[in-house]
């Protein structure tokens, strides 16, 4: 295949799927991503992009279909970049997730990969995030690499309260209520109690962040306990600990066990044993740290880290500080979370345990637990 010869059109054979989900392809000795195929499939598709030396396409025709290929469920799937996976079962999807997180620290440890499944597929977003484009008068998600907006009000993705207000927004009455916002944007619809709100133009998770998987969040919450429960810490300090959620279970059951949580948002604590610092991790050096931490906890016992998408890559810094006897590490991104842990020495990992967090999409959480050598 020659270097620029976008909307060429291709015979695809895919080998195996990329973490974001996407087939990939060696046509000519050339990479070529194609999302929504799967392992073993043959068709055509159609070249879009090149950058660097990988080439991305878009698939026009499936000649061989995968035993696994089933029709998405979603009739905005094929334009929609939010969801990967609804052209396959979600056994299946599981299962491309899990050989992801096992590729990623294969050469870090023989530690197997344990999985926590998501019992719904659909209705679990308490939050949904759309772009907007007054001129055009669309609203909705981006296609695949592109600003054009796809309107997506059949989404499945969101809980029954954020699916009812979604309908709103595709009402053209809707549009007086963006008169005084600029003309391209953003909204994000929450579930405010029994049912949803709209916020407009404002950072993501409108009042401090909380899982968008609510009954994800309660399996997550049940394993980090029973962690925990195992290793029976006398303290712990949870690094972007937003609310306490991650140790929550493992605190209401041992009134004794002292927590502080360091987060960016200020939010309030509910027991009087926590500790809340209101602090901008990245920009912490470790010694504040430890002018900080010092004084309440001599000795941590767990650290508990749940960061963005971008990680801590001071991590391997803080652990020669405080050497915790136990780590926690919830990721979001386990690039990240493997590029931090890389450099950590004197740990042994105990467990790596995928929890779908956001099934349909090819995002999942990721619980490691790592254990400080005698
Ligand atoms: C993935 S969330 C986890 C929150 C919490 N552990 C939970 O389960 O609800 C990441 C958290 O990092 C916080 N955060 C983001 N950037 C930060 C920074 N620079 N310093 C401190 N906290 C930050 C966010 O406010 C958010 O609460």
């Amino acid at each position: 295949m020659q270097n620029k010869k976008q909307n060429k059109i291709v015979n695809f054979e895919i080998d195996n799927i990329d973490p974001l989900g996407q087939g990939v392809s060696k046509i000519d000795n050339k990479i070529v991503f194609i999302p929504k195929t799967l392992p073993g499939e043959k068709g055509q598709a159609t070249i879009t992009k090149k950058k660097g030396k990988v080439f991305f396409a878009e698939a026009n025709k499936i000649e061989t279909a995968a035993e696994k290929r089933i029709e998405a469920e979603c009739p905005h799937y094929d334009q929609c970049s939010g969801c990967s996976f609804l052209h396959t079962d979600y056994e299946s999807e599981l299962n491309f997730k899990k050989i992801t997180l096992e590729r990623a620290f294969a050469q870090l440890t023989p530690t197997q990969v344990q999985v926590i499944g998501a019992k719904e597929r659909f209705h679990y977003r308490n939050r949904v995030q759309l772009h907007y484009h007054k001129n055009s008068k669309t609203i909705g998600q981006h296609k695949r690499m592109s600003h054009y907006i796809v309107e997506t009000k059949n989404c499945l993705l969101g809980t029954p309260e954020v699916q009812e207000k979604l309908q709103e927004v595709y009402d053209e009455k809707f549009w007086s209520k963006l008169s005084n916002q600029p003309p391209t944007g953003h909204l994000e619809i929450y579930k405010d109690g029994e049912s949803a709100s709209i916020s407009y133009n404002q950072n993501y998770a409108t009042g401090g962040f909380t899982q968008v998987n609510e009954q994800m969040n309660i399996e997550l919450n049940e394993y980090i306990f029973q962690i925990m429960n195992s290793a029976e810490p006398k303290n712990c300090v949870e690094l972007f600990g937003g609310n306490g959620n991650i140790s929550r279970k493992f605190k209401e059951q041992n009134p004794d066990f002292k927590r502080i949580l360091i987060d960016i948002y200020p939010h309030q604590i509910s027991s009087d044993d926590d500790l809340f610092l209101n602090l901008n991790i990245y920009k912490t050096e470790i010694s504040e740290f430890k002018s900080s931490l010092s004084k309440s906890f001599p000795k941590i016992d767990c650290l508990i880290i749940d960061p963005p998408r971008s990680g801590y890559k001071e991590l391997v810094n803080f652990l020669r500080e405080f050497e915790p006897k136990e780590i926690i590490y919830v990721s979001c991104d386990h690039q990240t979370l493997r590029r931090d842990l890389s450099q950590v020495e004197g740990y042994e990992f105990k467990s790596i345990t995928l929890v779908d967090l956001f099934p349909s999409t090819h995002h999942f959480e990721t619980v490691i637990h790592l254990v400080k050598k005698q």
